[in-house]
């Protein structure tokens, strides 16, 4: 990803804690907020049985700063438009250790940029949620995961950061880490089960893509 400059994204050179993300929606309102941190361009985002999802993503070293800048307002725009509530770089193609998520909800919308985020320590107790991927449309499944995390990452300026998370926010973060080292949400199921919904998956991609031939 080329290193475009993005006027407005400079802004959040560092990320701002929810509290001041609150306060510029109050001020300005969902949508103009959210317009402002995001491009208005969107990505495609990679599917199953792409080989690029499978990869281990590399850590965003000093010389990607202008790379990252570039691909999170673009991630961002991508997550929103799709809808999804998070999406990792290796979706849309790119090596990079970065993620964007948004577990807040419609009117209170919590963006967050995690650069190189990784979990420093997780619960003994499970928790199961379901799940779904926007790179596995229209799978859904039950996923056992730690019910607490202690998650470090880097602000878009370098900025150190740690935060401990559960419930949802908890469980989206850990999925997105899993895509960063190639693993999706379905490995976490029984092969059994995981093999019938990819097949199910492929066979309905085939579908559309067919349907998409005869247009
Ligand atoms: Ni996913």
């Amino acid at each position: 990803m080329p290193g475009t400059p993005f006027r407005r994204y400079r802004a959040h050179k560092t990320w701002p804690g929810r509290a001041a993300v609150a306060r510029s929606v109050a001020r300005v309102g969902v949508r103009r907020y959210l317009r402002r941190i995001m491009s208005d361009e969107k990505l495609p985002i990679l599917l199953v049985p792409d080989p690029r999802l499978r990869l281990k993503a590399r850590p965003v070293a000093e010389g990607d700063g202008d790379a990252v800048r570039a691909l999170a307002p673009r991630m961002l725009a991508t997550m929103y438009a799709a809808p999804g509530i998070g999406l990792a770089a290796p979706q849309i193609g790119s090596d990079l250790r970065l993620i964007v998520l948004d577990c807040g909800g419609k009117d209170t919308p919590e963006p967050m940029v995690l650069v190189n985020p990784e979990i420093i320590a997780a619960s003994k107790e499970l928790g199961v949620r379901e799940e779904g991927c926007l790179s596995l449309p229209g799978l859904y499944a039950d996923v056992q995961r730690p019910q607490r995390i202690k998650l470090r990452w880097r602000e878009l300026d370098g900025t150190r950061k740690e935060m401990e998370a559960d419930g949802l926010l908890g469980v989206c973060m850990q999925h997105e880490i899993d895509h960063l080292n190639g693993v999706l949400f379905v490995d976490h199921l029984s092969a059994l089960k995981r093999n019938m919904m990819l097949r199910k998956l492929a066979k309905e991609l085939k579908l559309k893509a067919r349907d998409a031939d005869g247009e």
